[in-house]
Parts: structure tokens; C-alpha cells; sequence
């Protein structure tokens, strides 16, 4: 965030949708981008345009990103609140028909709120995705923001974060399976060994996604599949 223009992200899509080996999907991650009118519908109505053209351009799978720490406006902390949450979801669910819809979220501090979120998305979304990252103060060897006054916290990824992912990720299964919720749950925080994967399913998880580790750990899903062809 933010992305290429939509002329060049939807060809990107075609492209990718072209060359996927077979037996592959491609999720797509869209967010809505806040405009002039700060209404919530002009907003949800962004989220759903992009996520019509994913589809269009041959998503399999479209995952809506309410969370992003690294971002000061409303798009960033969607996922904070249910009604809104509900209202987006249920327009994206509107424009895209019954193709998969994940919903991309972050950490709650208050107790309950995960519950009510997954509550008020459930019957629109078809799974959530948890961890986005763990928003936190990122600062200098003189305590001052490494990336400037607007971004006391920001957004950490990586190895850190692993444990307190999979600690959502427990909390998420309960919630979905305790209120017979039906929601998919797609694992992502951390993961840079075969034991992460591991933990996340242990966990509840349906599917693990990784986010970083890639960059430096390219074979690390072919490496867990070939240990485990049930993943
Ligand atoms: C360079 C980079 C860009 C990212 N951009 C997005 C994004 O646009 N939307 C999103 O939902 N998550 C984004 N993320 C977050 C990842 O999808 C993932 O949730 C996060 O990195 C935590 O997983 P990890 O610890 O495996 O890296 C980004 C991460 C990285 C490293």
C-alpha cells in the first residue's frame, strides 16, 4: 500500500492468473482507497470495485485488507470496528458473488472484540486472515520514531511475532467454533521454519500463509509439503 495503478495491477493479475502452475490459486489482496467523500459507503464502495476487478482479472480467492498499521487513514483500523467492518464486507460480497472473500485483520487489545468482529462478518466473509502484524512503538537509539512524527507505532512482521500470532489464532478457532461461526481461518506471523507451520494447524488454522520469510527462505513451503503432503 499504496499500489500501482489499477491499470497496471489488474494486467499484473491476468498475467499471474496466465502463468500459475496448475493445481495453484492466487488470492488477491485489495483495499479501498479513501477519497473526497469521507462517508463509509464511498469507502466500502472502493473496497468493492477493487475487489470486482480482481475478480474480473482472475482471483480465485479475494482477501479485503482492513488492517494496515503502516497507513494514518480510515482504511488502516477498519477491522476495529464490527458495524463498519459488516457494512464493507457485505459490499464486497455484494459485487464479487460467491467467489472466496478473506478478510485480512490485526490484534484487538479490548476483550470481546474479536468475538463481535467474527460475529458481525460471518454470513458475508467466508474466513478471516490473522496476523497482519503487530502494531508497536518502533524507535531510535534516542527513543524517537524510526519513521517520523505521523508513525509512532508501526507495523512488525517477522520471527517476533510468531507466538503472539499463534495465541490469536487459538482465540480465533474458539470464537468460530464455539459460535458455529463457519468462517475459514488463513494463519500468517512469523513463520520461518517447518515447526511454525506446524504450530499454526496445531493451532486451528486452515491454511498458513507467509508473508516475509520467502525473501530469504524461497523453498520453505515446497520443503513443508514435501514433509507433509497433507498441508
Ligand atoms: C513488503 C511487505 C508488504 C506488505 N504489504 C501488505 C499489504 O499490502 N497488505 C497486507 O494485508 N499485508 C501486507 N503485508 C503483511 C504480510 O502480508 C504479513 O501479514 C506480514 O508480513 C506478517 O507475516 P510474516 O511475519 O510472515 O512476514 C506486507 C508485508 C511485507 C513484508
Amino acid at each position: 500500500m499504496p499500489s500501482p495503478p489499477p491499470e497496471i495491477w489488474r494486467e499484473d493479475v491476468r498475467q499471474t492468473t496466465r502463468d500459475l502452475p496448475q493445481g495453484h490459486i492466487l488470492i488477491v489482496s485489495v483495499v479501498g482507497t479513501p477519497g473526497p467523500d469521507p462517508s463509509l459507503e464511498a469507502l466500502a464502495d472502493d473496497f468493492a470495485t477493487c475487489a470486482a476487478w480482481a475478480k474480473e482479472a482472475g482471483a480465485h480467492v479475494i482477501e479485503a485488507n482492513l488492517s494496515c498499521p503502516n497507513v494514518c487513514s480510515a482504511e488502516g483500523t477498519l477491522y476495529q470496528d464490527s458495524t463498519r467492518s459488516r457494512a464493507v464486507a457485505h459490499r464486497i460480497r455484494q459485487a464479487i458473488g460467491s467467489t472466496p472473500l478473506l478478510l485480512k485483520v490485526g490484534t484487538w487489545d479490548r476483550v470481546g472484540a474479536m468475538r463481535e468482529f467474527l460475529q458481525a462478518v460471518s454470513g458475508f466473509a467466508d474466513g478471516v486472515t490473522l496476523v497482519n502484524c503487530m502494531n508497536r512503538p518502533v524507535i531510535n537509539s534516542q527513543g524517537h520514531p524510526v519513521f517520523g512524527k505521523d508513525y509512532p507505532t508501526a507495523g512488525v512482521i517477522g520471527r517476533t511475532i510468531h507466538s503472539p500470532c499463534v495465541q490469536a489464532v487459538q482465540e480465533a478457532r474458539n470464537c468460530i467454533d464455539s459460535d458455529g461461526l463457519g468462517l475459514t481461518l488463513a494463519a500468517v506471523g512469523g513463520v520461518s521454519t517447518v515447526t511454525d507451520i506446524a504450530r499454526f494447524f496445531d493451532s486451528g488454522a486452515d491454511a498458513v500463509l507467509c508473508g516475509s520469510s520467502p525473501v530469504y527462505l524461497p523453498s520453505l513451503a515446497t520443503d513443508a509439503r514435501n514433509l507433509r503432503a497433507d498441508w
